[in-house]
């Protein structure tokens, strides 16, 4: 491969887990560390591509060369990628997006009483599916975080969701997934399933750029 055979592209990578507050000082989260987003982007910029990351919050140190663009909720990442997406020749959507926030934002810290409480959802918009619908010539890749009948579940959502990639691992199994520094995935298109072994987060991302650049060059 050469070394900077993404050169000229811009690619757009989500990353992290989104952050639904309830009121001043608690949200709806999820475990997502943003590990596999950040490795992305940061592989990307290495091998020449012109990289904007945008994420929800996360502990990780900002990749080299890469524009940041921050964000909280699943509402802000929908309005920022929303603003890139036009200009770019990838997007790469690696962020656990909540997809539902309260409905309520309370101004005032909720006090707690005797009884229970219920919460109100409603749903967020699903940003993947909405580039789906104004996906022009971009290559478009999604991840599927599933617990049961991994690559029909990916595979449905593949077609669902008008996207060229998806990468599916399997939550359940022994490190991969949220948090680990390694995971197993499918790489999944519309005629191709590629079973990669456990890899470095790094590793996966490279070969899922390779998968991407093969679709860039009309392979
Ligand atoms: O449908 P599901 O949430 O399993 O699909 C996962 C893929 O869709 C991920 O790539 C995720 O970033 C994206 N997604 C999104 N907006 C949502 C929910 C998921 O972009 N509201």
């Amino acid at each position: 491969r050469l070394e900077e055979d993404l050169a000229d592209k811009k690619i757009l990578v989500t990353a992290g887990g989104t952050q639904e507050p309830l009121d001043p000082v608690r949200y709806i989260g999820n475990y997502s560390t943003g590990k596999m987003g950040y490795k992305i982007a940061s592989e990307a910029a290495k091998r020449g591509a012109e990289v904007t990351l945008v994420t929800a919050p996360t502990s990780l140190d900002a990749p080299q060369n890469v524009e940041i663009i921050k964000v909280q909720t699943a509402q802000e990442m929908y309005q920022a990628v929303m603003k890139e997406e036009d200009s770019q020749d990838v997007i790469i959507k690696a962020a656990a997006v909540a997809d539902y926030r309260p409905e309520v934002r309370e101004s005032n810290k909720i006090k707690k009483s005797d009884s229970n409480l219920t919460l109100k959802l409603e749903r967020n918009p699903d940003i993947l599916a909405e580039l789906g619908k104004v996906k022009g010539d971009k290559v478009l890749v999604g991840f599927a975080a599933e617990s049961e009948k991994l690559k029909a579940n990916a595979k449905e959502k593949l077609i669902k969701k008008n996207i060229d990639l998806i990468v599916a691992n399997d939550i359940t199994a022994k490190d991969a997934g949220f948090a680990s520094d390694t995971n197993q995935v499918i790489i999944i298109s519309e005629d191709e399933e590629v079973e990669l072994p456990n890899l470095s987060k790094r590793e996966v991302a490279t070969r899922l750029l390779d998968k991407v650049n093969q679709y860039l060059k009309g392979e």
